[in-house]
């Protein structure tokens, strides 16, 4: 279990949206994807006129947010996280959304739901805040409350994702090695629980005219010290080619289906 996935330590990053907000600006002003990254994800959803879905740790709920506008009426969506703040910044962002929601407070790793209920778990960059013995509990709770037909999406990076970001976050504060949950290594974590598993990769970089986002993001991460922003900005500005900074995207979803119980 790496440092950032202690349960006091989540619970910090998640006390309200703020943080997360932080970290989204940066995609949301500099994505070069032809949609956004939470358009290009809904795009993957496809489940039909009528469906129950669960969408586990959905924060302030941007993604929902974002989509909200081509959710069909048929769809019955629980909007969770497993933090009260969080949870509440969501109900407010989808409070006049074209589509109703339901809200609950939920941590994936004991869903207080019965089994066979969801067609469709969305977990978008959520699996890999949990300790390898967590993230297996969430994903046998995930799979005993999908029906036999419905699937997970689990959204993450890649290994190579936001490299030139972490390059200089690492000189500046401690950054865990070890990456749990990827694009690379969760589908196998996925075949514990699913027969199938498929990979859809989104390669858009995100294209920094400005080193201040990127100081704001590292700074949004456990441990860093606000003081080392100055720093950060010279680190940042001192990689800029032209007036920017390529970055890279390198992230997708990973879709499971056919959902073991036993
Ligand atoms: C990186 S954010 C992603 C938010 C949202 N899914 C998105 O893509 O914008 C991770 C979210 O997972 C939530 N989370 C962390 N541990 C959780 C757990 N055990 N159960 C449910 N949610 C959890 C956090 O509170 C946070 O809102």
């Amino acid at each position: 279990m790496t440092d950032w996935q202690a349960d006091d330590v989540v619970a910090a990053q998640y006390a309200d949206g703020g943080l997360l907000a932080a970290r989204r600006a940066l995609d949301a002003r500099f994505g070069t994807g032809e949609r956004s990254h939470y358009e290009w994800l809904f795009d993957h959803l496809d489940l039909g006129p009528d469906a129950a879905v669960l969408s586990l740790g959905a924060g302030h709920g941007a993604f929902w947010g974002a989509n909200a506008d081509r959710v069909p009426d048929g769809w019955d969506v629980t909007v969770t996280d497993a933090f009260q703040g969080v949870t509440a910044d969501a109900m407010d962002a989808l409070a006049d959304a074209p589509h109703e929601f339901t809200f609950d407070v939920v941590d994936a790793r004991d869903i207080p739901y019965p089994a066979d209920t969801f067609d469709a778990v969305t977990a978008h960059h959520v699996l890999a805040h949990l300790g390898d013995a967590d993230r297996r509990q969430a994903l046998a709770e995930i799979a005993r409350v999908l029906t036999p037909t419905g699937e997970l999406h689990a959204a993450t990076s890649g290994d190579d994702a936001l490299t030139e970001l972490w390059a200089v976050a690492r000189d500046h504060g401690d950054v865990p090695d070890e990456r749990p949950f990827t694009l690379q290594n969760g589908a196998a974590q996925l075949r514990d629980r699913f027969a199938a598993v498929e990979r859809r990769h989104l390669d858009a970089p995100l294209v920094v005219d400005a080193p201040e986002p990127l100081v704001a993001y590292v700074l949004s991460l456990p441990g860093f010290d606000p003081e080392a922003g100055p720093a950060l900005e010279r680190a940042f500005r001192a990689r800029f080619v032209d007036g920017t900074l390529t970055v890279t995207g390198d992230r997708g979803v990973l879709i499971a289906r056919h959902p073991d119980t036993a």
